[in-house]
């Protein structure tokens, strides 16, 4: 039987930014995570909550990846296409993927398995906490945040990802000029990330005019097609630490 979604904020201080969804998964997702979730997914302590990040977890990516290189980390991959993209056209960079939705990880790893990936590891987690205690400060190049939830209505806002606090965590694990990059289809969250981030201490903008050109690293991913097939207008930042 699936597990019943549940809402993993119960066991939490702060509202998380997704409710983890069952999401049954296919077969063959079935047969690629039995066999490659070690070689791809970091196996990190939780807390109480299944997707937490125990207080006294701690990575390191050099001994994660093997190497010392520059290290992007994408928040909420969801089936991949952005990262597993990058991590092919990337090789010389280190790409961590945090994702608390399984069956998404597992097309990830089916992708990343048949392109050979040896720069993508995974982490079945919840991001803000990767972030601020998993990864030493100052260790990521940078962070990308592509069409988070939106949680469009004003009760759910609190629920939102991109907030002032994550603000204060992303910079806290980006190195003194690394970049935060996002995009959203979703107006209402674009001026909301702009507001925040143009308030958040320590960092700049790293675009001139209204909104950023859109990010060339980025791909299309599902949410971006489904977005734009409702004619919604696509929206970049990118801010960078600055201090
Ligand atoms: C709307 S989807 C976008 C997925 C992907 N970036 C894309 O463009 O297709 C947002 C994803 O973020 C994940 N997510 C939301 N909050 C998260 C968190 N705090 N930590 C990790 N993943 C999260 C969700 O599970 C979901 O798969």
């Amino acid at each position: 039987m699936p597990h019943k979604s549940f809402d993993p904020s119960t066991f939490r201080d702060k509202p998380v930014s997704f409710v983890r969804r069952s999401g049954r998964m296919t077969p063959s997702q079935e047969r690629a995570w039995e066999q490659h979730h070690t070689e791809y997914v970091l196996d990190i302590p939780h807390g109480r909550a299944a997707t937490s990040v125990a207080d006294d977890a701690t990575g390191d990516p050099e001994r994660i990846f093997g190497r010392r290189a520059p290290l992007v980390v994408e928040v909420g991959t969801g089936q991949g296409h952005a990262i597993l993209h990058a991590a092919e056209a990337h090789p010389e960079t280190n790409f961590l993927g945090v994702e608390v939705f399984r069956a998404g990880l597992a097309r990830t790893i089916i992708r990343a398995e048949l392109a050979g990936l040896e720069n993508l590891r995974l982490a079945e987690v919840n991001a803000p906490e990767l972030l601020e205690k998993f990864l030493p400060a100052g260790s990521v190049d940078e962070v990308w945040v592509f069409f988070p939830d939106p949680w469009a209505k004003a009760r759910h806002h609190k629920r939102r990802l991109v907030s002032a606090d994550f603000a204060r965590i992303a910079r806290l694990s980006l190195r003194p000029g690394g970049v935060l990059r996002l995009a959203t289809d979703w107006e209402d969250y674009a001026e909301w990330m702009r507001e925040v981030l143009d308030a958040a201490p320590g960092f700049e903008r790293d675009f001139a005019g209204d909104w950023a050109e859109r990010f060339e690293g980025r791909v299309l991913t599902a949410f971006e097609k489904k977005g734009a097939e409702k004619g919604r207008a696509i929206r970049d930042l990118a801010y960078r630490r600055a201090s």
